[in-house]
Order: C-alpha cells, then structure tokens, then sequence
C-alpha cells in the first residue's frame, strides 16, 4: 500500500511571542511549536563546548565512535543485524524495553527514553495534528537503540548513538568534533579523531565521492552504524506502510551534516530532496521537545497503539 502525504509548509514563520509569564525567550516556530532557549540542563542545545556536567562524557564517546566507524564495521553489521533474527516483539513492547537506558552522546538530555519519545511525537501532533504518519515516526525513531540490550548483542554506545555520517568517501569537516577540542589538545593529542580510523588513509575512501558518485541516492550510501539504520531495516523488512518520508527520517535523523550543515548533498537524488524537507520539520522536535516535561503515558498509549496496527500490522521481526 501506497500512502501519499502533503508536502511541508517551507516558509517557515518565525517570531517572538511574550508567554503568560512575560518571558519573551522563547520562540515559535511552524505548528505553533514553542522552541525553548535551554536544554534540561540550562543550556544551548547541542552546544558540544558548554561546560555541561556531560562535556566529557560526550567528546569521549566521538573519539571512539570516529576511530571504529569504517566501512568494514558498517558492512559487518548491516549483514548481521538485516537479518532481524534477534527477536520477535510489537514496538510498544520496545519502548518499554528501551526505557533503561540514557543515551551518552547526547548533551541535553539524561532521562529515560520514553519520555524523548512521547514528548517528540506529543510535540508534533501539536504541530501537524494531520500528518499521523508523522507522529508516529517521532514515537519509534530511537527504537533502534535496543541494540545496547544485552538480547540485541549489547553494542558499545559509539555503535548505537550520536550523530552519523556516511562511510565510504571522505569524512566532511562539519562533522561534529571534526576538529580537536582544546581538553584534548592540552592533552597531547593533534588531530581530529577521523585520522586515527583506517579509511581515512585507504585512497578507495577518502575522497570526495569515494565508493560513490553523484546523485547515487542516499539508500546506496553506507552510514555509520547505529540506531538509525538499524530502525530503518527493521521498518522496511517488516513491510511497514510508513511513507518514504518516514522511512527516511528514521535513517538520517541524526545525519546533523546533511539536514543541519548541508554536507554530502552530492550523494542525493531527487527523492532524498524531497523527504528531506520533512526531516527538516522533524529535528526541530527531535532537538527542541526535549525537557524534565513528563507526559502521562497511559493517556496517550491508546492513540499511538492505534497508529502502530495501522502502520505495524504484524508483529515485529528485530
Ligand atoms: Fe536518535
Ligand atoms: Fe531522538
């Protein structure tokens, strides 16, 4: 089955809005959505140099995750993990397995996941109370971290989370700690994370289209291994009926370089544009829906196992 959806509204309106308690810090953005100034830890969003109690912990895990990401890797496990034989289980059944664990490459949030779920997926049906599809992509992006359970081989977190990017062709600079941090200078260390991986000196790798060409689609594109693609396999091999855009949010949602830097648009064809746009409307609640907010989760359950037997009508193979 073929489902068909709208395109986004693009020209986003911008502006100030004065809340009830006169604050005029914050913002709105398209669908009403309330974008705030601070993480949960009063702080810019992804600000990688604020001086967050999870500073550390967040350039440590980059420098592993940049240094064990080849392409060898991802092909491993690509071949390992498409073949969902891990487990058989319904998404809501995931999210609650999921809900032990907190994601450390991420600097402005440190609660269980569910809550990221709901109150990403709560935020856009706010905001596009008709695009369910779209609701329910916020509900399950992030599913793909069950691959830190110990059923699902108990991956190392540089396996499952941060940001990804392609492998394959050289590694663009707008890759978040592409560049050294002053901690880690002072500590001795010279260059970027990326020269201490293989393919950054292997001549089929590192350059601008590497394994690639122009406009091959970004489905023919090795990304680092995590939780993205993971989810994505495991949408497409179960035959969702989710639209391409879903799908495509699900696998590029944390390809910061791409939606957020405009890197790697070379590898993209006409379809990946398209879908892009609506990536664009999902990382503003990806990004910005997430606070100490808690959402009353039996209220909701019932709307979201509604849109899972329209969109997952069978159970799951992981
Ligand atoms: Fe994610
Ligand atoms: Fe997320």
């Amino acid at each position: 089955m073929t489902i068909t959806i709208e395109q986004p509204q693009l020209d986003v309106v911008v502006e100030r809005k004065v809340t009830a308690g006169g604050d005029p810090a914050e913002l709105v953005l398209d669908g009403g959505f309330v974008v705030p100034d601070a993480n949960a830890f009063g702080k810019t969003f992804r600000d990688y140099e604020a001086d967050s109690e999870r500073k550390e912990t967040v350039e440590d895990f980059y420098r592993v995750n940049h240094i064990h990401q080849t392409h060898e890797f991802v092909s491993r496990m690509r071949a390992e993990y498409g073949r969902l034989d891990k487990t058989e289980m319904g998404i809501w059944e995931c999210i609650e397995l999921l809900n032990e664990f907190v994601d450390d490459s991420d600097p402005d949030l440190d609660m269980p996941q569910i809550e990221h779920l709901l109150q990403t997926a709560e935020a856009i049906r706010k905001g596009y109370p008709d695009q369910d599809w779209l609701h329910l992509t916020g509900l399950i992006h992030d599913l793909g971290k069950v691959l830190l359970h110990p059923s699902f081989g108990e991956l190392p977190q540089w396996a499952v989370v941060g940001d990804t990017f392609p492998v394959g062709c050289a590694y663009d600079e707008c890759n978040v700690h592409f560049k050294v941090t002053k901690r880690l200078e002072d500590a001795g260390l010279q260059c970027p994370y990326f020269e201490e991986n293989p393919d950054y000196h292997n001549p089929k790798f590192n350059t601008k289209f590497g394994v690639y060409s122009e406009g091959c689609g970004l489905d023919n594109v090795l990304m680092s291994w995590g939780h993205d693609d993971y989810m994505y396999l495991v949408a497409k091999e179960n035959k969702s009926t989710l639209p391409s855009a879903g799908l495509f949010i699900i696998r590029y949602h944390s390809f910061y370089p791409l939606h957020k830097h405009g890197a790697y648009m070379h590898l993209m064809n006409d379809e990946d544009k398209e879908n892009l746009k609506w990536l664009h409307v999902f990382n503003k609640y990806d990004l910005y829906s997430k606070s100490n907010v808690r959402i009353d989760v039996e209220k909701v359950k019932p709307y979201y196992m509604s849109l899972i037997n329209k969109y997952f009508p069978e159970k799951l193979r992981w």
